[in-house]
């Protein structure tokens, strides 16, 4: 596996010769696992105390060991970082936090000579307030032909002093926000799903359809594989702009179509992009971040002729219950199987509570969360999670220090933080920071290898307990969550049926389990919180628990909280 994926003058047939599963005849990313990089907090080559391109380019050897298919590197395009770099001012260059396109170029090419594939992030919602376009409309004031591409609008009330209308920002406030004219007069208001910093582009504008082709071009000609799409949903707004009529908004957001998400005309943009990523050899895909409503409404996002995967957010949201997990994983593949395209799966990533952190505390309590809960109980059921999510069909998601079994940090003291939303007074939780925190490679003390010198700075700081959890301690511990993902994904690559096909095979389970196969494969997953007995499915190949399940008398004894995989 060492091709250059970047040669594109390889056929794309050829191209796609990674070893990808069962699905690579009809294409790599259907049962690949991406493992998504954040590049504040991966690894920090030259000592400021903030992720770098050089740094993860050093770790890629790691991830290949690892085992994963692809990298998902969340945005490190010139930005002044308002919400971590998805305030892009620049999106053909590489913020100097970073790095350079430089590095951006050699950590590309490194990675297809380790039979790695790179997807990029694209955000396409809104830019930074720093873009040159949005400085241009402010600088010319309202008779600026730039002011088309973004969502200007006179205010309401006698003098404007009324936002346009009554959308609330995701981040907390209203999602508009009062320009100043060039001669000091209060002037028209911008739209701003996110943060002030952030304002949306009027996708209407055809000088904005155009630059993103255009981008999407300079990105596919570097030689990236994919492009995840941040808020895929958000990019088309209802004619008119018109209000919703009522306050709290965010509380809507996951049973409503909203004015300005999902709206049908997104679908129209996707379709533009699949024919740009099909000229490419070497099937370059498209993944929306796309929170909608429904798995069916999610489905609509990768019909045949649009984009590749879409987060399956709903499987994120999903407490740790048997019943629950199962209705969730049916609906999941019922609703891809119309479209063609694989379910994807996912536990965590840089805007939710880590699922170690999550499944230790009551359900409940959404995917921002400020309390430990119980550790122990948490990891068990965080390590079991991950074998059933890598034993379903489909391509899995994997968020960097997951597979150390890092809990969220909940204790950030509040001067460090630096997620927007924490700042306003309503809207999401603000709580991002705990699962960013800079990743612990090795050593004794802070920042345990994420820079190059011990006692150096990391942008936000690790908890003491860290040492134990880091890459170095973990490696060769036959009983190390590390391990325990090093050991799932050979097994998964191993056998293909793992990712391969659209469906599962539930078998009969006592209450508070899950029995499923898979061609020569079992998957069984205890929920409860005592041991379970059931027939034994066949011979054990991997635990979560620790130690393979006690057989006696041909009943295998399922640990609590645990998942096994069993050959058949
Ligand atoms: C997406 C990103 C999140 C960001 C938001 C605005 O949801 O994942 O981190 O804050 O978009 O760009």
């Amino acid at each position: 596996m060492t091709q250059n994926l970047a040669d594109t003058s390889r056929p794309a047939a050829d191209a796609t010769a990674h070893e990808a599963g069962a699905g690579a005849d009809r294409g790599w990313w259907r049962d690949a696992v991406i493992y998504q990089v954040y590049p504040r907090s991966f690894a920090d080559s030259n000592g400021d105390g903030m992720g770098d391109l050089p740094g993860i380019r050093g770790r890629l050897p790691y991830l290949r060991d690892l085992g994963v298919d692809a990298v998902w590197l969340s945005p490190f395009y010139a930005s002044p970082q308002a919400d971590a770099g998805y305030d892009v001012a620049d999106y053909r260059a590489v913020d100097p936090m970073f790095g350079t396109l430089l590095d951006a170029d050699g950590l590309i090419r490194d990675a297809h000579a380790l039979g790695l594939r790179i997807i990029v992030d694209l955000v396409p919602n809104h830019s930074s307030d720093q873009h040159e376009w949005f400085q241009r409309a402010l600088r010319e004031g309202p008779a600026s032909p730039l002011r088309d591409r973004y969502h200007f609008r006179p205010g309401k009330g006698g003098n404007g002093e009324l936002p346009p209308n009554d959308w609330e920002s995701i981040f907390g406030g209203p999602a508009w926000t009062r320009t100043e004219n060039p001669d000091g007069t209060p002037g028209d208001w911008y739209l701003h799903l996110f943060a002030p910093e952030q304002p949306d582009f009027n996708w209407d504008s055809p000088a904005v359809a155009n630059e993103f082709r255009s981008i999407l071009r300079f990105w596919l000609d570097m030689g990236v594989d994919g492009f995840r799409i941040d808020v895929a949903h958000g990019l088309v707004k209802a004619p008119g702009l018109p209000d919703l009529g009522g306050a709290d908004q965010l509380k809507l957001l996951g049973n409503d179509v909203m004015p300005f998400f999902d709206q049908d005309g997104v679908h129209e943009i996707y379709r533009g992009w699949r024919k740009i990523l099909d000229e490419y050899p070497g099937q370059r895909i498209g993944v929306a971040e796309a929170w909608t409503p429904t798995v069916q409404r999610t489905a609509n996002y990768v019909r045949p002729d649009e984009l590749h995967q879409a987060f399956n957010f709903q499987y994120l949201g999903t407490s740790w219950d048997a019943a629950e997990l199962r209705a969730v994983i049916d609906l999941s593949l019922d609703s891809m199987r119309p479209v063609d395209a694989p379910t994807t799966w996912v536990l965590s990533n840089h805007d939710v509570t880590r699922h170690a952190t999550r499944f230790a505390n009551p359900p409940g309590l959404g995917t921002q969360i400020r309390t430990p809960g119980d550790r122990a109980l948490g990891l068990r059921r965080a390590r079991a999670a991950t074998l059933l999510m890598l034993a379903l069909p489909g391509s899995a998601y994997v968020y960097q220090g997951e597979e150390l079994g890092l809990p969220d940090v909940t204790d950030l003291p509040d001067e460090v933080r630096q997620d927007p939303s924490f700042f306003r007074q309503a809207g999401q939780d603000g709580y991002r920071d705990g699962c960013r925190v800079p990743i612990p490679w090795s050593g004794t003390e802070a920042p345990y290898g994420f820079g190059p010198t011990a006692g150096g700075p990391s942008w936000l700081p690790q908890p003491a307990e860290w040492a134990a959890l880091s890459v170095e301690a973990q490696t060769g511990d036959p009983t190390s969550t590390l391990e325990l993902y090093r050991s799932a994904l050979a097994v998964r690559k191993a056998r293909p049926d793992l990712g391969a096909g659209t469906g599962v095979e539930w078998l009969d389970a006592p209450e508070g389990t899950l029995a499923f196969r898979r061609g020569s494969f079992v998957c069984t997953v205890n929920t409860t919180g005592t041991p379970v007995r059931i027939p034994a499915p066949g011979r054990p190949l991997l635990t979560s628990a620790g130690a393979d399940p006690e057989t006696v008398d041909g009943q295998a004894v399922l640990a609590a909280d645990s998942t096994d995989w069993w050959a058949v």
